[in-house]
């Protein structure tokens, strides 16, 4: 067998039902794509994806400092750290951590920097249906504030390896 020009009048147009489906499909792409700006906007969903470029040992380095300044405990070797409100709070991610603690005000709004150290880890908070890339290089910049009190459990939801499946941290919220 060998491939061979197809015979001269192949192409047929679609009818029918497959015209119908191709045009249902296409209907979709450009509901979806009107859709990416509007819950921007309106359903407050896609981040505008603030980020700038950072080495990360600088990163680690950023971290350092701000666990070291606004350190108010420690869990299980983790340290807790409080930022003040309004101000700038770290999440470092690498295999198979996230790192420090964060400890917020409920209604009180953060600037959260998050980066890699190693590899491509996700962001995703549980409950609440949030969910962001970590990157190595980048520092990714999310501005947050917390509408409930508890403690949500941070987890890595893109797979970064063998210890993947316990990658978690955690955030606590107080009134
Ligand atoms: Cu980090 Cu999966």
């Amino acid at each position: 067998m060998s491939i061979s020009t197809p015979a001269q009048g192949w192409f047929k147009a679609p009818s029918g039902g497959e015209r119908a489906w191709i045009g249902l499909a296409l209907l979709w792409c450009v509901v979806l794509t009107l859709a990416m700006p509007y819950w921007h906007y309106k359903g407050k969903q896609n981040s505008t994806g603030e980020s700038y470029r950072v080495e990360p040992a600088a990163f680690q380095a950023r971290v350092d400092r701000f666990v070291k300044t606004n350190k108010v405990g420690e869990e299980k070797g983790v340290a807790i750290v409080e930022p003040s409100p309004g101000g700038d709070a770290y999440l470092l991610a690498q295999m198979w951590r996230f790192s420090p603690i964060l400890k917020l005000r409920k209604g009180q709004s953060y600037r959260l920097h998050m980066s890699s150290l190693d590899l491509q880890h996700g962001f995703s908070v549980q409950p609440v249906n949030l969910n962001f890339q970590i990157l190595p290089g980048y520092d990714h910049v999310i501005t947050i504030t917390p509408t409930m009190s508890g403690d949500f459990n941070v987890i890595c939801n893109e797979f970064c390896g063998i210890g993947h499946h316990t990658m978690t941290g955690k955030i606590i919220v107080e009134d």
